[in-house]
């Protein structure tokens, strides 16, 4: 007899208190925060969905874990520990651990690439695509079509475009492409698994033109589980197996273990080829540490061996993917307009669709994340003309992103199915006064990166929503 309840596959061993505020109160702390939720303190919110990075609970094993951990400068048990599980589960030998994924970026990109090169992706994520730039590199993104579309369903929405990959290898020539990547699950594309005909066929065309092949692992286990549950012939693997044969068609990966190493700090850079890591570790020494603990303490090691095995226990993968496709069934029942299929680790909702009043200028997404919290105390991130936008120096206009999106993400092991079920509530509530809502403008902004920190006032109008969609103000 199988049960249809989706149970939560551990207890609670330690419990942090979250805090109930009023509406008034929230009015208030939005008003100071400058409607930018980024600017709220922590503890004035209820539900943090705001990022499922580096957010997630440890284990009573990773937790031991942390009071086993060897502090030795060079050489450190722990080291070793974490190296043998990167090992295990990746295949590489080189593992240089660094304090979080970009640190690992930073590193494989300045020693890759040169000013000029090209880099393809699925979809790089911002961190990566600007440290790309950094070192005077393009980063390119291949999605497959469906991979732009939020409506459009395909099991495997995180697949790079092959043939566009063929034709960018023909426009510049292998030798201006120093390495391609793909990134599982495609975080900016929503969260979309990428699937293992996908990474072979990549693979094919990397080994034809002689361009290793990066995989940017954050949340790699999600992947697999989605591989374990869409694609044919994988219904009976080990989710362990699928990771292993993923990374046997990598030539390295970049991690950060935040995500997917169930640790709240911590990431590495992996390849098996000895000179390139010999140059790495150079550069690991310069700015995050001596190569057995990189950026880390000995007890981070410690805390992400153990993860990135937890991480791969079904019966955690089976919950944490069935809780993620339940928040977005129901929201989509409520007739939320979201990203389709529900990724791994989020849930994006489709702003510019939902309030069709509010133009991509007046930032549909930063308005829903005010009534979201105004609502339910939830705090959850923009991805749109905020985050992608610029305004105009001269003429004041705004550059609009292609897509308004708001991301609600999904720590791991943190909130249970009531948290989501009160979730689901709070935004019932929201969708059906949606055409209420109203567009903001940017009072303050300090670009690159204004979404930290930009501060938003409603957009003021007199008249009615039909003369208001009308005059597009
Ligand atoms: N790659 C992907 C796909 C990511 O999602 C992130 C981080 C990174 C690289 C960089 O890792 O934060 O450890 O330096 N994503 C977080 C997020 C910040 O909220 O999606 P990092």
């Amino acid at each position: 007899m199988t049960f249809k309840t989706i149970i939560e596959p551990f207890r609670i061993k330690a419990v942090e208190p979250i805090r109930m505020t009023t509406r008034e109160q929230r009015q208030r702390l939005l008003d100071d925060a400058g409607r930018n939720p980024f600017l709220l303190r922590a503890d004035d919110v209820l539900i943090d969905l705001l990022t499922d990075s580096g957010t997630g609970a440890m284990s009573a094993e990773q937790w031991a874990g942390i009071m086993r951990g060897d502090e030795s400068y060079a050489g450190a048990n722990s080291y070793y520990r974490f190296a043998a599980a990167v090992e295990d589960i990746f295949g590489f030998h080189h593992a240089l651990p660094t304090h979080q994924g970009r640190a690992a970026e930073r590193i494989l990109f300045s020693t890759m690439c040169k000013p000029g090169d090209v880099v393809p992706n699925n979809t790089h994520f911002d961190t990566t695509r600007a440290n790309i730039e950094y070192v005077g590199a393009a980063a390119v993104d291949l999605p497959i079509p469906e991979g732009l579309s939020p409506s459009a369903s395909h099991p495997f929405k995180g697949n790079m475009d092959v043939d566009a990959l063929r034709r960018l290898i023909a426009r510049h020539g292998r030798e201006k492409i120093p390495l391609v990547m793909l990134t599982v699950t495609n975080n900016s594309g929503g969260g979309q698994p990428v699937s293992m005909a996908n990474i072979k066929a990549v693979r094919a065309v990397c080994g034809e033109a002689h361009i290793p092949l990066y995989i940017d692992a954050c949340r790699f286990a999600e992947n697999c589980w989605f591989i374990h549950e869409r694609e044919p012939g994988y219904a009976d693997a080990a989710i362990i197996d699928i990771a292993r044969e993923l990374f046997s068609y990598a030539d390295g990966c970049t991690m950060s273990a935040k995500k997917d190493g169930l640790v709240n700090i911590g990431g590495f850079l992996a390849t098996n080829d000895d000179a390139l890591a010999k140059q790495e570790a150079a550069l690991l020494i310069l700015t995050e540490g001596f190569p057995t603990y990189g950026g880390l303490a000995g007890r981070d090691l410690e805390a992400m061996a153990i993860g990135l095995r937890e991480v791969l226990e079904p019966d955690y993968l089976r919950y944490r993917i069935a809780s993620t496709a339940y928040f977005g069934r129901h929201l989509t029942d409520i007739g939320y307009p979201i990203v389709q299929p529900p990724g791994g680790h989020a849930i994006y909702v489709d702003a510019a669709a939902l309030l069709p009043h509010i133009p991509a200028r007046s930032f549909p997404g930063q308005a829903l994340l005010g009534e979201l919290y105004l609502t339910g105390g939830i705090r959850a991130v923009e991805i749109g003309s905020v985050m992608f936008g610029k305004t105009d120096e001269t003429s004041g206009e705004e550059t609009t992103a292609s897509m308004e999106l708001v991301r609600l993400a999904i720590p791991r092991r943190v909130y249970t199915q009531s948290h989501v079920d009160y979730c689901i509530e709070v935004m019932a509530d929201v969708y059906k006064r949606r055409s209420s809502i109203a567009g903001l403008r940017i009072v303050s902004q300090a670009p690159p990166l204004r979404h930290f920190t930009a501060r938003f006032a409603p957009v003021e109008y007199t008249g009615s929503l039909t003369s208001l969609r009308e005059s597009g103000s």
